[in-house]
């Protein structure tokens, strides 16, 4: 071990290799349960030499494949690379890789999207099999073999609990100030057995600040230094300012109506450039002292902590620019002060969503004119990234925000459509729609009360004709008042944009 590693536990010192040699000890065939979420906190070295082996080996005309579980998305570093070889079999819960979904679509890799808050749940029921081989990336691991998380905790208690065998990555390029800043609980028992989870604010600590971990079951220790990856946020354009101004202003109107309190509730923010345009749209208006119950924290939050305008944040992982990344690091001590990152079985609890009155706010591809939306699918069978954690937030919280700009494609395509292609929210989760145009609050509207406040207030101008049309032709058939529709025409919409080659 050198003088300055991070992996303190002498019992594991027999255990340290490279990450190749790690890489050689998973086999063709296994589960292997990766940490990492959103862009943190995934193992580098490993994945990247289990990738060279695999081409090597369909070089030498042999196939490799492994099935891989994560808490949500990775990097190229991961996802990229174990896609680019054919290294992939079945990829679960969540992914937002290029490559991946190109595989996914052309039906050469089986891809599970699933809630993000019952996947360990899914794990510890044995519905999704057996695992394997954990592969973890931690920040460093003490005498006592526990583990110092990274810069996302994800599965990973779960994982380290369930597969057979565990290999560390130990990152030295995590900041050591990390040290501290986790809450892993665990109490989480399957049903019958389960307790009401102590959390009744977002601050509220009720684990242990490291994860605990069998030494006996570590077979591999590799160091590595390296970043997460870290993606600059565009700067917020006018559609996503317009988009934060309706929020502000609905915001303000529930604050003076006494709906909700001056602090607002706990805000959970999808990723994305709009919802972070909306979180720097926020820091810019009045309030102060919100708290956040999260999935991740983006750089719109970190500015938030920063500036008071947010108090703290629960989260399970970071997604921060280069820029936002460093100003964390170089400040750590602060926000280990205010940020506390949960396992995502707590992060995304269905019940402390609803308790603590969460204000959601995601992200969508389209929605109907019923208020039921698309986040996942492109056509109703091309798959994006997946569900993530927006189902989670958006059918538990006390406002589900769903924000996009009107159209997609430079206004080919309309973002509001008579009938979604594929339903993730239904119009009984999605509360409030804004696009740059406007903000729908649909919550109390029947359905054709529904239709006419999203056509008016959310879809492009250039498609409220055709979408008003549609809608007095649905309701002239006379077929169903309730939710009116001409279902061949609804779907022959989505095919219209198809034949336009922008998809
Ligand atoms: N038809 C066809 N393509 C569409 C489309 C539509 N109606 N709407 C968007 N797209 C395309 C965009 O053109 C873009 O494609 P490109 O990358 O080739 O340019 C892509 O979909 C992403 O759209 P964008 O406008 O950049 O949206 P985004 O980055 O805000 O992502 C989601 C929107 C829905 C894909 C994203 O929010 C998501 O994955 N949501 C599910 C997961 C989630 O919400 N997690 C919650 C907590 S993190």
């Amino acid at each position: 071990m050198a003088t300055d590693s991070r992996m303190l536990c002498t019992a594991l010192s027999d255990r340290l290799m490279s990450a190749e040699d790690a890489a050689a000890l998973i086999p063709a065939g296994s589960t292997v349960g990766m940490s990492g979420f959103t862009g943190a906190g995934y193992p580098k070295a490993i994945p990247a030499a289990l990738a060279d082996r695999i081409e090597k080996l369909n070089n030498a005309g042999e196939e490799f494949r492994i099935n891989i579980w994560t808490g949500a998305s990775t990097a190229p570093e991961l996802d990229g690379k174990l896609a680019a070889v054919n290294g992939i079999n079945m990829r679960l819960p969540f992914q937002s890789d290029p490559i991946c979904r190109e595989k996914i679509n052309n039906g050469s890799m089986d891809y599970i999207d699933i809630h993000l808050s019952e996947v360990s749940q899914y794990a510890w029921s044995g519905f999704l099999g057996k695992m394997n081989i954990a592969v973890i990336e931690v920040t460093g691991v003490l005498e006592d073999g526990r583990l110092i998380p990274s810069s996302a905790v994800g599965n990973n208690k779960t994982w380290i609990e369930q597969a057979d065998h565990i290999i560390l990555e130990v990152n030295s390029a995590q900041s050591a100030g990390l040290e501290g800043m986790h809450d892993i609980y665990y109490g989480t028992a399957l049903p019958p057995n389960r307790k009401p989870i102590q959390i009744s604010k977002p601050t509220d600590r009720i684990g242990k600040h490291y994860l605990d971990c069998p030494t006996e079951k570590v077979i591999a220790v590799v160091e590595s230094h390296a970043p997460d990856r870290n993606s600059a946020f565009n700067p917020p354009d006018e559609i996503s300012r317009r988009i934060a101004g309706h929020i502000l202003e609905f915001f303000e109107q529930e604050i003076a109506l006494g709906r909700m309190p001056k602090e607002l509730l706990p805000i959970q923010s999808g990723v994305g450039n709009i919802p972070n345009a909306v979180l720097e749209g926020l820091d810019a208006g009045p309030f102060k002292q919100l708290t956040a119950f999260t999935e991740v924290i983006q750089d719109g939050m970190l500015a938030m902590l920063k500036s008071g305008t947010l108090a703290a944040a629960s989260s399970t992982a970071f997604s921060l620019s280069p820029t936002a990344m460093d100003e964390l690091n170089n400040n750590i001590d602060f926000y280990r002060e205010r940020i506390i990152l949960r396992q995502q079985d707590i992060s995304n609890h269905p019940e402390l969503i609803r308790r603590l009155g969460v204000i959601a706010m995601n992200g969508l591809i389209e929605a109907d004119m019923y208020g039921n939306v698309n986040s996942t699918h492109i056509m109703g069978s091309r798959m994006m990234n997946g569900i993530g954690g927006s189902g989670d937030f958006a059918r538990n919280g006390y406002l589900s925000i769903f924000v996009t700009p009107s159209t997609a494609k430079n206004g080919a395509i309309s973002a509001i459509v008579p009938m979604v292609s594929h339903v993730d929210h239904t119009e009984h989760d999605v509360k409030i729609l804004v696009t740059e145009h406007g903000l729908a609050d649909l919550r109390g509207l029947s359905p054709r009360q529904r239709a006419h406040v999203i056509i008016e207030k959310c879809a492009d101008p250039a498609f409220r004709p055709a979408l008003r049309d549609y809608f007095d032709r649905a309701c002239a058939s006379g077929r169903g008042m309730h939710t009116p529709h001409l279902l061949g025409e609804a779907l022959s919409w989505h095919q219209r944009y198809e034949e336009t080659g922008h998809m």
